[in-house]
């Protein structure tokens, strides 16, 4: 029995059938899928969901497929994780760290949303799947789609990190390299798109598609005990990821799962690539685009899909946000891999830089728990941290040549 009812346009809210379409047909809004909560709720209860396999399909019925998923198995459920040791160095009280970059085939959040969108794409028949990708996104597709025996096409600015170009490679996707920045390559997507039918998980399937990002929500809340967060600190590409948190905090809070209390959505841009941050410094209510020129690769879309819709939910909720610069992104990445061990890549560095920032600005000053959402794992972004040798030392494989060199550095270290 489907929950879904139908898609709904998150601008004008006019409702439509459950096919794959990229925008409203009245107004060309967003489009978000509208579930049947009296029916949710006969299943979707703590005790059921704790028997369930640790994976994102824990919370099914409020994922917007009506038959049984078939990708994504094994994905999600990644530790939410007490981060003390950051927390005193960024002068947080109860710090968490979410990090959302292990138990993910290809270790971002984005396996989330792919395993919706090609399982919705099964679903719809469809052979051929895509996306436009700042890299993530093309890990995930190109993955997913080789598990599901999809045909995959993927597009990429041509000069994205290595590690992220031979992770889409790999598993036989056509990789295709533009000339541009991704926004460039997000039109020609939707061009594509028109021109081939094909499943676009940004483009025609992105209602489904960005659903799979509520899951960082409902994990957050199942692992705090059925609670919710102070605060949780959010990187913001597209912006979709930060109103998908915040539209799950309030699914769960209208299922009666959670009890209801304030979370502030906290969202973090890159300095070069700030157009939702920009705006709300600025007190816009529409992000105004930019050309981005930022390291933080993942985080590069200049003109944000969901800007508006991210910007609305920070202010409702009582958030900010903020955009360290590059430097303070790669002073991030160290400091939360020196004091938690844990490597996130850039977007991660961004989060931590912009959580010191906010504690700085007293954001933190209620004591109240506060989540970083750490979405990609540092591997996928070495290049971020060239500059600075990996060796202490290169020795001949004498002891005596080693205490040399621990006798003048031992010390130190
Ligand atoms: C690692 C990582 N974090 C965060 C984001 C931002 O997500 P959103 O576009 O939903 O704002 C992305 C987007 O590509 C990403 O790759
Ligand atoms: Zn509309």
């Amino acid at each position: 029995m489907s929950r879904v009812v139908g898609l709904r346009c998150k601008e004008c809210g006019k409702e439509q059938a459950k096919d794959p379409v990229a925008a409203c047909a009245g107004c060309w809004g967003g489009l978000e899928p509208v579930y049947d909560l009296d029916e949710v709720r006969r299943t979707f209860t703590p005790e059921t969901i704790a028997a369930r396999p640790r994976d994102l399909w824990r919370y099914r019925e409020l994922l917007p497929l009506d038959a049984e998923p078939t990708v994504g198995h094994g994905t999600g459920f990644t530790p939410l994780l007490p981060a003390p040791r950051l927390g005193q160095r960024l002068g947080i009280t109860d710090l968490w760290v979410k990090y959302d970059a292990a138990c993910h085939p290809t270790l971002s959040f984005k396996d989330r949303l792919v395993a919706v969108a090609l399982s919705k794409a099964r679903e719809f028949g469809m052979d051929t799947v895509g996306c436009a990708s700042t890299g993530n996104l093309a890990n995930a597709v190109a993955a997913g789609a080789a598990a599901s025996g999809l045909r995959a096409v993927i597009l990429v600015p041509e000069d994205l990190e290595a590690a992220k170009l031979v992770g889409s490679a790999v598993y036989g996707a056509t990789l295709v390299g533009v000339r541009g920045n991704y926004d460039r390559v997000n039109r020609l997507c939707a061009e594509i798109c028109d021109r081939h039918g094909w499943g676009i998980v940004n483009v025609n399937l992105r209602a489904y598609y960005a659903e799979g990002s509520k899951t960082v929500g409902f994990e957050i809340a199942e692992q705090r005990g059925w609670t919710l967060p102070g605060h949780v600190v959010v990187p913001m590409a597209g912006g979709s990821m930060l109103t998908k948190i915040d539209r799950a905090f309030r699914e769960l809070v209208e299922l009666g799962l959670v009890k209801d209390r304030p979370v502030r959505l906290h969202g973090a841009q890159p300095e070069g690539c700030a157009p939702i941050s920009g705006a709300w410094k600025a007190g816009l209510a529409q992000p105004r685009p930019v050309k981005p020129d930022t390291i933080v690769r993942s985080l590069a879309i200049g003109d944000p899909a969901d800007g508006a819709t991210a910007l609305a939910a920070i202010r409702r909720t009582d958030g900010r946000a903020e955009d360290p610069g590059d430097a303070e992104v790669v002073e991030g990445i160290r400091l939360l891999a020196e004091t938690e061990g844990l490597f996130a890549e850039t977007a991660g560095g961004t989060v931590v830089a912009a959580a010191r920032r906010l504690a700085q600005a007293g954001a933190f000053a209620d004591g109240e728990p506060v989540v970083l959402q750490i979405s990609g794992q540092g591997m996928k972004t070495v290049e971020a941290l060239q500059g600075r040798p990996p060796f202490a030392a290169v020795i001949d494989g004498r002891l005596a040549d080693f205490e040399a060199f621990w006798n003048q550095h031992g010390s130190a270290a």
